[in-house]
């Protein structure tokens, strides 16, 4: 018989014990010495089995307060083109938005050639933390191109959803895009403005957003928390 390290049984004790909501989102687990006692390993043991669990998301320290149980991830659907406000009124929760930075910029590099004008371009940039119950969950850092997109400078961006104002206010509706998805680690601005470790799993989207015609209007750089997300697709088969 194969014999199953014992930081895996508990690891899977401890589980468990999640999924059934014995142990809630939010609260505080035995501590190690609680848990080496009532199951019966060594504290390293136990230890072992904490940060396996920590690492994957499950569960989170906090610092001289001890181990809690994280809320369950953001399951963020990749298959329509929807805009942060929408996703987090779907969910039930109240978006909002921090403005970090508004402005008009000259575009160059990757920017222009995604939004197809020339370097030099002026365009408006927006650089908002977005968050849902007041909570940071993600920086998006959008490049807006079109003809009189200086308007935009005069709009309220961060009681309102971009993409909302793009349709209703100047008839551009967001039809299609174009996004990959990225591994990266949280850098100092990060960490500062989502209010995570610097060095933290972070995933970062890159988006062109099209109107009609594949007419690009906006180039999006988001950093999204990874212990908030988890991305989902739905892949079919080729028929043959
Ligand atoms: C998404 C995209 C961004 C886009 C934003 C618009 O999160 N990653 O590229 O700018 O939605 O959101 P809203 O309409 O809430 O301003």
């Amino acid at each position: 018989m194969v014999s199953i390290p014992r930081y895996h049984q508990l690891r899977e004790i401890i589980r468990e014990s999640v999924r059934s909501g014995d142990l809630k989102p939010g609260e505080l687990i035995p501590s190690e010495r609680e848990l080496s006692e009532r199951y019966g390993v060594s504290r390293m043991t136990a230890r072992q089995s904490i940060v396996e669990l920590t690492n994957e998301g499950l569960l989170y320290r906090r610092q001289g307060k001890g181990t809690f149980v994280a809320w369950p991830k953001i399951a963020q659907q990749l298959t329509a083109l929807t805009g942060f406000t929408e996703d987090i009124r779907a969910r039930g929760q109240r978006p909002g938005a921090r403005l970090i930075e508004m402005g008009m910029v000259p575009v160059d590099g990757v920017a222009a050639l995604r939004l197809q004008v020339p370097t030099g371009q002026r365009v408006v940039r927006l650089y908002r933390a977005r968050l849902a119950d007041d909570e940071p969950l993600a920086l998006e850092r959008s490049l807006i191109s079109f003809f009189g997109c200086e308007k935009l400078l005069e709009a309220d961006l961060v009681g309102t959803s971009l993409y909302g104002l793009l349709e209703t206010r100047f008839g551009l509706p967001p039809i299609e895009a174009d996004q990959e998805l990225e591994a990266g680690l949280a850098t100092e601005e990060h960490a500062g403005l989502l209010e995570i470790a610097i060095g933290s799993p972070v995933l970062l989207l890159r988006r062109t957003t099209y109107t009609a015609r594949r007419q690009p209007i906006e180039y999006a750089e988001s950093v999204y928390r990874g212990d908030k997300y988890a991305f989902h697709t739905r892949l079919l088969r080729p028929s043959t």
